[in-house]
């Protein structure tokens, strides 16, 4: 399950829910300053790095992160289309994240370039996935779709599958959801803020990621 070609490139879902218990989601408006945060993040512990598709700059930061920070697990995020899916896999991501899914998304992810994570919210969405061969999803908005309790409740009738919530989750919460068997990792915007990216305020990525860090593994920062 685990097992990773010589290249770095993971060969499933669960290799990437697996690489790291957070998720870095990021909004990156510049590309230029792309891998000085990526190398912040795994500075700080956080090797998994989910750049949203919303800004002309993703693309680019993504092909940036690829080529010059090995050492981060690179994905694309906010993919909406199967178009999205390949573009993000010809920048170099290693996988692809949606906020939900569709039936061309789920088709093309399926046998698609890179591994590919569709999202859910409710039981009939798991259960439309699990029919098309997936079983792990992202949860979102985790927080609102019900927090801990949610995917606690899903394990029940869907006792193999496995989910990376996202939405709403912050250093005080996601602790909780990772207490869950059925929680690989969990994805989050507050390790990133606008603010420090706007300013290469790197020190403050790199602080915010080894603080939850410290936090998940039971350690003062
Ligand atoms: C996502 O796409 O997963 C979310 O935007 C991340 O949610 P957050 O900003 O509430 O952490």
């Amino acid at each position: 399950m685990s097992v990773r070609p010589s290249d770095g490139r993971p060969t499933s879902i669960d290799t990437v829910l697996d690489a790291s218990p957070l998720m870095a989601v990021v909004v990156i408006a510049d590309a230029k300053g792309a891998s000085e945060l990526a190398r912040a993040l795994v500075r700080g512990g956080v090797v998994s790095i989910e750049v949203t598709l919303r800004t002309p700059a993703a693309l680019e930061a993504i092909r940036r992160i690829a080529g010059e920070v090995p050492e981060a697990l690179v994905g694309a995020g906010t993919v909406l289309t199967p178009k999205d899916l390949h573009a993000s896999a010809e920048a170099g991501a290693r996988f692809a994240v949606s906020p939900g899914a569709t039936s061309a998304l789920l088709d093309a992810g399926r046998d698609g370039p890179i591994p590919y994570l569709p999202a859910v919210a409710t039981a009939s969405e798991i259960m439309e996935g699990l029919a098309l061969g997936y079983s792990a999803f992202k949860a979102f908005p985790a927080a609102v779709i019900g927090g801990p309790a949610a995917l606690k409740a899903f394990a029940g009738p869907f006792a193999d599958v496995r989910f990376c919530p996202t939405g709403g989750i912050t250093v005080a919460t996601a602790a909780d959801y990772l207490a869950l068997p059925n929680v690989a990792c969990v994805g989050g915007s507050w390790l990133t803020p606008a603010e420090a990216l706007k300013a290469g305020d790197w020190a403050t990525v790199e602080r915010l990621a080894r603080e939850a860090m410290a936090v998940l593994s039971g350690r003062a920062a």
